[in-house]
């Protein structure tokens, strides 16, 4: 029996940690609510209205109006749902676009069947979302813009849905892969060059349809302008995504490219006026990125995260030991243990307010109070109790909140290790340096801070291993080599 009961246990951890992820979606007002829940609603009367308008309507009309109603609106409920499981931080703009450019293909099905092919209705979107709201959401999305196709105005070709569908696909996929702009131009020149292929091989006005009986043939003229203006409307796309970013606050794998280069004024600034902080954040960046390519995360986001992480110090550089370089410390003129305790907090808080003003995406902008945690600014809580002062534990900890995601927590360890491995002895050994990295790990797992991170112990366990890694690099690279006075070899 209690072996029983051990099993179901484990089964019902096994089941909440599949969960992923493990923290509730941002909470949406409303109003939001409502406004997305009327768009749902537009798109299934769009989309089944036509049934109710025919002479003699019987009950069996009204009934199958009413299960095309409910469809679509289900259909549009699962969209939200998929979309809100891959992005945890999404919010109800993005919510609202992708809900938005389903109403707009249902409206141009509906509107435009003879001057749009279904191609250039379905991929330019599902390019958009792709790129934005990941793989999943895109072929979600993809798969719901597939149905409900009007066919009392235009018979539609099924070879050219499937054609559509596949396009599609293989646009959501590689649209949720691809690093940068150049790629994109290159996706929006070979999926329409495809398409023009494959609809003149299927349905092309002198073939005979090879999936299937059709005799509703296109002219070859009409494949030719429908890839073309499939190809226009995709550049046009790649031309807008800048703007779509902004607006609905996307984080496209290009726009973190872009915010990782290490000419944005930011991070000039940071490199120019904190070269500790920098450099530390460089350091971080290698431990952080080998930790979570071993775990499978995402490394474009940690690697943008972790340069972002300590923005903040820039208010006060020299008040952190890495920008000291042998002068004062001002934390020792004061001492006063609570002040102390209070820049550091600031350095969360400035973080966040460069973060605001420098437009940082919302996923960035956490990396900056989830890499400190709630955790305790041990050495001033020590200075504090050995003054006798006053104190409450709390004033010495960071606001927090916690890890919230595999990728900020990992930040946060790499955070702790960096300093740790800095300064270990260049002989120090393999086991040594993975005791250190160990202890660090425990204790933060002790304090609670990786409760809502959705690590699990075998990931915990590869990012001590590739710590580990980073550090034998580390090391290897400050080992001086022996040199002769003729060093002509390399
Ligand atoms: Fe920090
Ligand atoms: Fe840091």
């Amino acid at each position: 029996m209690q072996k029983l009961t051990t099993t179901l246990k484990k089964l019902g951890y096994l089941w909440k940690r599949s969960q992923v992820p493990i923290r509730e979606p941002i909470q949406i007002s409303r109003i939001d609510n409502l406004i997305i829940f009327l768009v749902c609603t537009v798109i299934s009367i769009i989309s089944s209205y036509k049934l109710l308008v025919i002479p003699s309507l019987t009950n069996s009309d009204i009934f199958s109006w009413f299960l095309n109603f409910i469809e679509v609106l289900v259909s549009c409920g699962f969209l939200i749902m998929v979309s809100k499981k891959e992005n945890p931080f999404i919010n109800s703009r993005q919510i609202l676009l992708i809900i938005t450019l389903l109403l707009l293909v249902q409206v141009a099905k509906y509107n435009f069947p003879l001057v749009l092919s279904p191609l250039s209705m379905i991929v330019p979107p599902a390019l958009i979302i792709s790129q934005g709201m990941g793989t999943i959401t895109a072929l979600a999305w993809v798969s719901i813009a597939s149905i409900n196709w009007p066919d009392f105005i235009a018979p539609i070709n099924n070879n050219l849905l499937i054609i559509t569908l596949i396009c599609s696909c293989i646009v959501s996929v590689l649209g949720g892969r691809i690093r940068n702009r150049a790629q994109l131009l290159q996706l929006s020149i070979f999926v329409p060059l495809g398409a023009l292929f494959s609809q003149w091989i299927l349905i092309g006005r002198f073939q005979n349809s090879i999936l299937d009986n059709q005799k509703n043939f296109i002219s070859n003229d009409k494949i030719f302008s429908d890839s073309l203006l499939l190809a226009v409307l995709m550049l046009c796309t790649i031309l807008f995504i800048p703007i779509f970013e902004s607006t609905f606050g996307l984080l496209t794998k290009a726009r973190l490219l872009e915010l990782a280069d290490k000419e944005k004024p930011l991070i000039r600034r940071l490199s120019i006026e904190a070269p500790g902080t920098f450099e530390h954040t460089l350091l971080i960046c290698g431990l952080a990125e080998e930790a979570t390519r071993m775990i499978g995360g995402d490394i474009d986001l940690i690697k943008t995260g972790a340069l972002y992480h300590d923005i903040g110090k820039l208010h006060a550089p020299n008040w952190f030991i890495e920008n000291q370089e042998g002068s004062k410390n001002p934390h020792d003129e004061i001492d006063d243990p609570i002040k102390s305790a209070k820049v550091l907090q600031a350095h969360v808080d400035e973080g966040l307010k460069f973060a605001r003003k420098n437009r940082l995406p919302i996923p960035i902008a956490n990396f900056i109070p989830e890499h400190q945690g709630t955790l305790k600014m041990g050495y001033f809580l020590y200075k504090a109790k050995e003054k006798n002062l006053n104190i409450i534990e709390n004033d010495f900890r960071y606001k927090g909140p916690i890890p919230q995601s595999k990728e900020t927590a990992i930040l946060m360890l790499a955070d702790g290790c960096e300093a740790a491995l800095r300064a270990m002895n260049i002989n120090a050994s393999d086991q040594m340096a993975l005791e250190t990295i160990s202890n660090i790990i425990i204790s933060r797992q002790k304090d609670g801070q990786l409760d809502d991170s959705n690590l699990s112990k075998a990931e915990v366990f590869l990012i001590q291993r590739s710590f580990l890694n980073v550090w034998k690099r580390i090391r290897h690279r400050r080992i001086q080599y022996p040199t002769t006075k003729n060093n002509t070899f390399s």
